[in-house]
């Protein structure tokens, strides 16, 4: 469904993007749901960015995860240059099958990945197994910058 080439990612730097998400999610901010999720971004210089969700006591204001690390990478001045991405939520619960990006963390995955150009491999991590899936294939015809030049 998706079209953009696949990313080959070598399983070391796999497993570092993953530990990364992990480490993240456990510096949630999540007492409500109390569904720790953590991200991490891969970018092609190597510099991982993370990210975790934080929660509001007005409960429609929580902060997702990848939302959250989406935005530190902009803060850093990113512009593109997202290769992967792992997201990885509680191991306590569900049923150990990998969680996916909501569709608003898509949408906001989307727009740095089409300004530079990329279609990043997600890494979607369960108890179970580590489902690989590229944007393009979470978010298909995704609308972005490129409709607005
Ligand atoms: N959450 C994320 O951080 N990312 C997602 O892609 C799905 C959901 C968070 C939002 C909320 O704090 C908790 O998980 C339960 O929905």
């Amino acid at each position: 469904m998706g079209g953009g080439a696949e990313m080959i990612l070598s399983d070391d730097i796999a497993e570092r993007l993953i530990n990364a998400a992990k480490e993240a999610g456990e510096r949630a901010y999540a007492p409500y749901s109390e569904y720790h999720v953590g991200a991490a971004l891969l970018f092609d210089d190597g510099a991982i960015i993370t990210g975790s969700n934080v929660e509001n006591a007005s409960y429609g204001l929580a902060l997702c995860a990848e939302t959250v690390a989406v935005s530190r990478a902009f803060g850093e001045g990113r512009r593109g240059g997202l290769q992967a991405v792992a997201v990885t939520g509680p191991l306590d619960k569900g049923d150990g099958s990998s969680i996916t990006p909501c569709g608003r963390c898509r949408q906001v995955l989307n727009e740095i990945a089409q300004l530079g150009g990329t279609d990043p491999l997600v890494l979607c991590v369960g108890t179970n197994e580590v489902r690989k899936i590229t944007l393009s294939d979470l978010l298909p015809h995704a609308f972005g910058p490129a409709h607005l030049d």
